[in-house]
C-alpha cells in the first residue's frame, strides 16, 4: 500500500491509473479509523479497482472551542486498518499541504446544511464542503464513500456534488455500531466506562420512535417526546442539542410523517458530542 503526503504525487498517480483503465473510490476520513470507516473501504475495494483512504483532520470544520487539538490520531494504526482491508493507498498530507495559504474560496451548501448541525456548528458544513470538494478535486473522477452516520453531511455533499458537477459518485453507506448499538465514531474515545453504557440510550431511543411511527404515530412531535422520553432515562446524557423527526431529504419536519422519515439526534455526554440517527420508510399509508 502507498502513503501520499502531497496532492501532486496522488494526482499524477491516479492520472496514470485511470489512463490504464482503473476505476477509483475514495474514502475521505479524519482518521483514527474504526470498523464504520473500515465498512466504506472494504465497500469501495468490492466496487472499484483502487482504493485511496485519506486521512485529515480539516481544522476549517471545527469552531475555535471545538476538540480539534484533542481530536484523536494515530497513523501507523490506520495505515495498517486500511491495507488489512484492501486499500491501495492513504493520502496523509499536513495542514500546510491543504492549506498553503489562509483559505479565501470556501464552498458554502444553502438549504439542506442549514437547520440541526448547522444550527448547533455553524460553519462546520461550509468546512465539510470546502475540504471535500478539494479532496475530490485532487483525486478527481472517483466514486467517493460516505457513512449514514453522518447523515446530514451525506446529504450536504449529495447536493453539492449535483451543484457544482463534481466528477464523482457519493456512494452512502450503512452505520456500523457496536453490540449494545453505539454507533460507532472517533469520538468514542472520549467515554469513560459509565458513559460509555449511558451513551447507548441513543440507538434505543431511536429505535422507540421508529417503533412508534411503525406502529402508526403520523405527529413528528409525538415521534419527538417518545425519542426525548426514552433519551431522558439516562442522567448521564445531557439535555440533547436536538431531536429531530424530519423529511430524509430535505431535514425538515413535515406536519405529517410520510415517505422516507429520518429521526436523528445529538447530544453531549460527558466530553463527547454523540449524533446518531435512523429511518423508516413509510409506503403510501398517510
Ligand atoms: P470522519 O468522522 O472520520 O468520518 C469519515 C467517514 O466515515 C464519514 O463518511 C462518516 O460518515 C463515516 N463513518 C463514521 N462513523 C461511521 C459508522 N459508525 N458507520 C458508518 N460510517 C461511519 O466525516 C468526516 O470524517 C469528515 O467530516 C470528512 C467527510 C472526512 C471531511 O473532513
Amino acid at each position: 500500500m502507498r502513503t501520499f503526503e502531497t496532492k501532486q504525487a496522488l494526482r499524477v498517480w491516479l492520472d496514470e491509473a485511470r489512463a490504464d483503465g482503473a476505476t477509483i473510490g475514495v474514502v475521505p476520513t479524519m482518521g483514527y479509523l474504526h470498523d464504520g470507516h473500515i465498512s466504506l473501504v472494504r465497500r469501495s475495494v468490492r466496487e472499484c479497482n483502487l482504493t485511496v483512504v485519506t486521512i485529515f483532520v480539516n481544522p476549517l470544520q471545527f469552531a475555535p472551542d471545538d476538540d480539534l487539538e484533542a481530536y484523536p490520531r494515530d497513523l501507523d494504526r490506520d495505515r495498517a486498518a486500511c491495507a488489512a482491508a484492501g486499500a491501495n493507498a492513504v493520502f496523509a498530507p499536513s495542514v500546510s499541504e491543504m492549506y498553503p495559504r489562509p483559505i479565501e474560496t470556501t464552498v458554502s451548501v444553502g438549504g439542506v446544511s442549514g437547520p440541526l448541525e448547522g444550527e448547533y456548528r455553524p460553519g462546520h458544513f461550509d468546512g465539510v464542503a470546502t475540504v471535500v470538494t478539494k479532496l475530490l478535486s485532487i483525486a478527481g473522477s472517483c466514486r467517493a464513500y460516505f457513512g449514514e452516520k453522518d447523515w446530514q453531511q451525506l446529504a450536504v455533499i449529495r447536493r453539492m456534488a449535483t451543484d457544482l458537477d463534481l466528477p464523482a459518485t457519493i456512494v452512502g453507506c450503512p452505520i456500523v455500531r457496536e453490540a449494545d448499538g453505539l454507533a460507532m465514531s472517533s469520538r468514542n474515545v472520549y467515554l469513560d466506562a459509565p458513559q460509555r453504557r449511558a451513551a447507548a440510550v441513543l440507538n434505543r431511543a431511536l429505535a422507540a420512535g421508529v417503533a412508534a411511527v411503525e406502529a402508526g404515530e403520523r405527529d413528528p412531535g409525538a415521534v419527538r417526546a417518545v425519542v426525548d422520553s426514552v433519551l431522558a432515562t439516562e442522567p448521564l446524557v445531557d439535555t440533547p442539542d436536538y431531536v429531530a423527526v424530519v423529511d430524509a431529504t430535505t431535514l425538515r419536519e413535515p406536519a405529517t410523517l410520510s415517505g422516507s422519515v429520518r429521526l436523528l439526534v445529538a447530544a453531549r455526554v460527558g466530553r463527547a458530542r454523540l449524533i446518531d440517527n435512523m429511518g423508516v420508510v413509510l409506503s403510501g399509508d398517510s
